[in-house]
């Protein structure tokens, strides 16, 4: 049965949600200044740290393997997914070890980041709501909530201590 392409599955909402956020910190990254870098640097760590890791491990964990389950382990969308959170992940060490990062670098990240975005968003998730039933879609949910439950308390005990308070 064809699903409307123009309304997100309630199951991939949360993600979707997340997505928002993604886009947001893309453009401040895009638009980084000399003057901005500094800021924009620390606002893009703490979206990582607190938000766009466990994003990428559900989706590694959860999302892309049922998927992979219906396309096949070798499907071009997948490799471009994990090859696109291979490169972020990249791009985000090499960021986290300076402390001067030019423009040049952020404007990467934010065109990368912006980019994988929408390969989700208007690829992969269509083809997700269409390749799974309607049962699958709300197991699949259910499944999403639940390791978002578990990631956020891996994060919450905040072990790192190089949080900065000096917004
Ligand atoms: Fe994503």
């Amino acid at each position: 049965m064809a699903k409307t392409s123009s309304k997100r599955d309630p199951a991939l909402i949360p993600l979707s949600h997340d997505h928002h956020h993604a886009l947001v910190i893309a453009m401040l990254l895009r638009r980084a200044t000399g003057e901005t870098a500094s800021g924009t640097r620390q606002a893009y760590l703490d979206f990582w740290r607190h938000e766009c890791a466990g994003h990428f491990h559900v989706e590694e964990q959860v999302l892309f393997p049922a998927h992979a389950e219906v396309a096949g382990a070798d499907d071009p969308l997948l490799a471009r997914a994990l090859a696109d959170h291979a490169e972020i992940r990249a791009l985000t060490a090499a960021l986290a070890d300076t402390s001067g990062p030019t423009g040049a670098q952020l404007v990467e990240l934010g065109d990368t980041l912006s980019a994988h975005v929408r390969l989700e968003e208007r690829e992969l998730f269509p083809a997700i709501e269409n390749e799974l039933t309607d049962e699958q879609l709300i197991r699949l949910g259910e499944r999403i909530t639940e390791a978002e439950r578990i990631t956020v308390a891996l994060d919450s005990p905040s072990s790192d201590d190089d949080r900065r308070s000096d917004g």
